[in-house]
């Protein structure tokens, strides 16, 4: 199937496909075993830094393999692309999804880089789905000490939305509705589902993210699905259950040198966090 038909009938079957963000091959074994046994499609994402570990055109490969061996639909998204030499790198290596960010710049900015990359990125690869960015999404996928004040200038505006939808041809646009990077000691982000409901109406055909999906309480997660989200990125929380498998199984058997055995918790824990949010985006049974 089409990176674009996947989305379409995510979109159409409201439900929300998962992409899980990696920068090791265990890692995308874990998610692509449980994306088979629950015959869910998936999105595996590579920011630029995990890009940078794992080899830009050596993740391309790990996925194309898994994809062609398990027949699930798996697109593989260059998340949070900082510039037009980074997207058309992973464009050209041939990923086929992108996420263009350019949110930290002005609106013309984003409008103006965004473009120039969905108009590549197309002529390239007319199946690619291409993702822009609005507003402000603070944090990184770590664990955050002090608290995150969200602003409601930060939030994604619907009208905006619109314009910047329309003028960079965008497929889909990841939104900020509340949400943040990362994991707040302590805290439960909450979503302004009002703002995700306007947003929707602004752009009904745009596919709509969810980035920052980490701790999401679930009942907000649903009623986002509801309003129209049919793409949740999730990452910290893989990260926290790899490093914390990690560090207990080298405390627990401190003589093992064997890496299969080493990582062996690690992938089982990552596989537990993917099942988890499967079910509850409700891709499950739908690949
Ligand atoms: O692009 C990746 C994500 O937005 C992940 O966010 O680390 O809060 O789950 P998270
Ligand atoms: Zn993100």
């Amino acid at each position: 199937m089409k990176p674009i038909e996947i989305f379409k009938k995510a979109k159409d079957g409201k439900y929300a496909i998962g992409q899980f963000n990696v920068s090791t091959d265990e890692q995308i074994k874990a998610i692509v075993e449980v994306a088979k046994d629950l015959n869910s499609s998936i999105i595996i994402g590579t920011s630029e830094s995990e890009r940078e570990f794992i080899g830009t055109k050596q993740a391309n490969a790990l996925v194309d393999i898994w994809q062609k061996e398990t027949g699930l639909p798996i697109i593989l998204n260059a998340d949070h692309c900082k510039s037009f030499e980074s997207a058309k790198e992973a464009v050209d290596i041939g990923y086929s999804g992108i996420n263009i960010d350019a949110s930290s710049l002005s609106f013309e900015e984003n409008i103006k880089l965004t473009k120039q990359v969905v108009d590549y990125a197309k002529a390239k690869n007319p199946d690619i789905v291409v993702e822009g960015e609005l507003g402000y999404l603070r944090g990184s996928s770590e664990i955050h000490k002090e608290k995150i004040e969200i602003k409601e200038e930060d939030l994604t505006d619907p009208e905006q939305a619109k314009e910047f939808v329309e003028r960079t041809g965008i497929d889909s646009l990841a939104v900020v509705i509340g949400n943040t990077h990362g994991i707040e000691a302590g805290k439960e982000p909450h979503l302004f589902l009002d703002r995700l409901k306007k947003i929707q109406k602004a752009v009904p055909d745009a596919f709509l993210v969810l980035h920052g999906g980490s701790k999401t309480p679930e009942e907000d997660i649903k009623q986002a699905i509801k309003l129209g989200i049919m793409k949740i990125n999730i990452n910290t929380e893989l990260r926290i259950a790899y490093s914390d498998a990690l560090e207990k199984e080298i405390k627990a058997h401190p003589d093992e040198v064997k890496p299969y055995k080493i990582l062996a918790p690690a992938v089982e824990e990552t596989k537990k966090i993917v099942e988890e949010k499967i079910k509850l985006f409700g891709s499950g049974g739908k690949a």
